[in-house]
């Protein structure tokens, strides 16, 4: 492949050798070279001198990985994992960047609350960061000023209580919130009313598998039916966050125009009754893992380009808070560490293309929430790079996870794509399993 831009003279860094997936997706064996942060050539760099040299030579060379959902806890909850902890294991994973939500301990809510996010972050990040502001009544005026503010990938609103106490349950709070500002809000939808209604079914149910039938279909379909008419009466884009049934795929597919999808990782390889029987509480999450007719409902959407955008939702809890008696445990599994690799499977196994899964974990924050210079490999951009063995096989184990909670829902499950090497802004944090680089926390940018 020829060289772009031709007038390169000299590089930091050349990646070379590898299987390059270039923005249309094509895979073309060639070179990346990097100077600074960022991209500065693609295509043949044999006679462009080096200061550090990659080869690539049978790994494929993808853009970084983003991961647009997940729950570090700090402040506040920082026993349960923290921005250090927490992107160790995402660098370990393949992803170079993060975007956390705000139902940490205070909620993420005011512009000074991002900050101490963005200070804590800095220097104690393997990541690139962002964080999402929280919705609530007591903000919904200043949201339009606020999710302006530098770094933050939007408003999160959740219409149903998960951890902690964000919750945005009435649909007036609800459309205030969509007539106070522009980008697309993430929503989290269960209908808390059924919620509240249904909880003794929780509470009669005496284990985890009680938890697909109280946060049921309908709780999950409800909510989404509700958030798509407010969409359209305020005109108002949104972005459904996992999506777990295929009666509300049916209704997304025609309402595109409304609203970006996301799909989890979790609910395409988990199924219930199953998951409940081998893994109990450590299965129990918000929405629920359900069964294997919904599975194949959401990797038809995957596949049909119903669904936008992936994460992990990386949301952890200590094994003593797990252990609790069904439903004071609490929901939510660790998955910054697993979501590559686990798909990366799915690739192998056919069940969707790598130029898919680049599109919905690399591309896809730039379309749905307005990231700049990321997400493809392409002259010019943040230098975020994640070289990938397709044919390494691996186990994964608990005494792997670099999470403070120690533990993955996947612990003994043998996956084949493995990432080898993780590079954020220039700068090589991961290679063969061991995390090399220093931690910056840069922040992200969004237009
Ligand atoms: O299972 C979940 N856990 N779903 C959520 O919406 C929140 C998350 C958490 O923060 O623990």
């Amino acid at each position: 492949m020829t060289i772009w831009p031709n007038d390169v003279t000299h590089l930091d860094t050349v990646i070379t050798g590898g299987q390059v997936m270039l923005p249309g997706g094509d895979l073309v064996t060639t070179d990346v070279g990097i100077v600074g942060h960022q991209i500065a050539a693609i295509g043949d760099l044999k006679n462009v001198p080096a200061k550090h040299t990659i080869d690539a030579t049978g790994l494929h060379v993808l853009p970084g990985f983003i991961d647009s959902q997940v729950h570090l806890r700090e402040p506040g909850l920082d026993h349960k994992e923290d921005l250090h902890t927490g992107t160790k294991g995402a660098v370990l994973g393949g992803v170079t960047t993060v975007f956390e939500m705000p139902n940490t301990k205070p909620a993420t809510l005011t512009g000074q609350d991002l900050e101490d996010k963005f200070t804590r972050a800095k220097n104690r990040a393997f990541t690139n960061v962002a964080f999402f502001i929280g919705a609530a009544a007591e903000n919904v005026e200043s949201l339009g000023h606020l999710e302006n503010h530098p770094g933050c990938s939007g408003v999160k609103l959740f219409m149903g209580s998960s951890t902690g106490g964000l919750l945005v349950d009435r649909d007036d709070t609800i459309e205030a919130v969509l007539r106070n500002g522009r980008r697309r809000v993430a929503i989290h939808a269960e209908d808390e009313p059924r919620l509240i209604e249904r909880k003794h079914i929780a509470e009669a149910a005496g284990s985890a598998h009680g938890h697909p039938e109280w946060r049921d279909v309908e709780t999950a379909l409800r909510a989404t039916q509700r958030i798509l008419a407010l969409a359209d009466k305020t005109k108002r884009p949104v972005h459904v966050l996992h999506i777990t049934t295929a009666d509300e795929m049916a209704l997304l597919a025609k309402n595109k125009h409304l609203a970006t999808v996301e799909v989890l990782p979790q609910h395409l390889t988990l199924a219930s009754p199953e998951c409940y029987d081998r893994l109990g509480s450590y299965a129990q999450m918000n929405p629920p893992i359900r069964e294997q007719r919904h599975q194949g409902a959401l990797w038809q959407a995957v596949n049909a380009g119903v669904v936008d955008a992936m994460g992990s939702d990386h949301a952890p809890h200590t094994k003593e808070e797990k252990a609790k008696p069904y439903p004071q445990s609490p929901s939510g599994l660790t998955g910054v560490q697993t979501m590559v690799p686990l798909m990366l499977n799915h690739v192998n196994a056919g069940r969707l293309s790598l130029q898919r899964l680049v599109d919905l974990l690399c591309a896809a924050p730039q379309r749905v929430h307005g990231l700049k210079n990321k997400g493809r490999l392409v002259v010019g951009y943040d230098a975020d790079i994640t070289l990938v063995d397709m044919k390494a096989t691996h186990t994964f184990t608990h005494a792997e996870m670099a999470t403070k909670s120690g533990w993955t829902p996947f612990d003994g499950m043998t996956v084949t794509g493995f990432p080898v090497a993780t590079m954020v802004r220039g700068q090589l944090m991961m290679r063969d399993g061991e995390v090399i680089g220093t931690p910056e926390g840069e922040r992200c940018q969004f237009w």
